[in-house]
């Protein structure tokens, strides 16, 4: 079937990340991304596109830091609560019961519920049609421990993977060998 071109990203399961960063008064703030991917190995950086309104690129913009929370299968419901459109320095946060937990090398926290994290300085920022591309430079990179072998370990973190409004999915892991 053809589809409107507008619908493209309803046809992969994109990892889904919570963003998390602070306002220069230090009010958190959260809120969940689906267009989300690594560009560079390095330095290493991690980029999301952003809607040009929304709280996380003014904070981005204004403090130049951000966490990337990878969140697992168990924190799908919460993103409802995430995304709801909160006036600026109310912490979504805590609105989603969620704990905030400080950072090692940013002021934005971190997400105590996630799986893994990604302390991100911003590098470069660009208009990209009607969204912004914002890339940050991962500073640094930290996994729960029983969340990794080698890779991360798909089967305990669960990661959740968006589609499109209320659609979400949750990976298998399977391991390919080379011929
Ligand atoms: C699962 C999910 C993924 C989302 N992905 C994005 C995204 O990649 N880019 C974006 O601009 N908004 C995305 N949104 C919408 C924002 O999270 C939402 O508008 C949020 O209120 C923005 O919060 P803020 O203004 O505090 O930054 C997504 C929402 C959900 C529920």
């Amino acid at each position: 079937m053809e589809l409107n071109p507008a619908a493209f990203y309803k046809l992969n399961a994109r990892c889904c990340v919570v963003v998390s960063t602070a306002s220069p008064r230090g009010i958190s703030n959260a809120a969940p991304f689906s267009f989300n991917m690594p560009v560079s190995f390095s330095p290493p950086i991690f980029a999301i596109a952003s809607n040009p309104g929304h709280d996380t690129w003014r904070n981005i913009r204004e403090t130049r830091e951000f966490v990337v929370n990878f969140v697992g299968e168990e924190l799908g419901e919460k993103m409802h609560i995430l995304e709801r459109d909160y006036p600026y320095e109310v912490s979504e946060i805590k609105e989603a019961g969620l704990t905030e937990v400080p950072s090692k090398k940013v002021k934005a926290p971190r997400i105590g519920e996630a799986y893994a994290w990604l302390e991100c300085s911003l590098y470069d920022a660009k208009e990209l049609g009607d969204h912004v591309l914002i890339a940050g430079e991962v500073l640094l990179a930290e996994v729960r421990d029983e969340c990794y072998d080698r890779v991360v370990d798909v089967a305990r973190a669960k990661p959740l993977l968006h589609i499109s409004g209320e659609y979400f999915g949750v990976p298998l892991a399977r391991k390919f060998r080379r011929a």
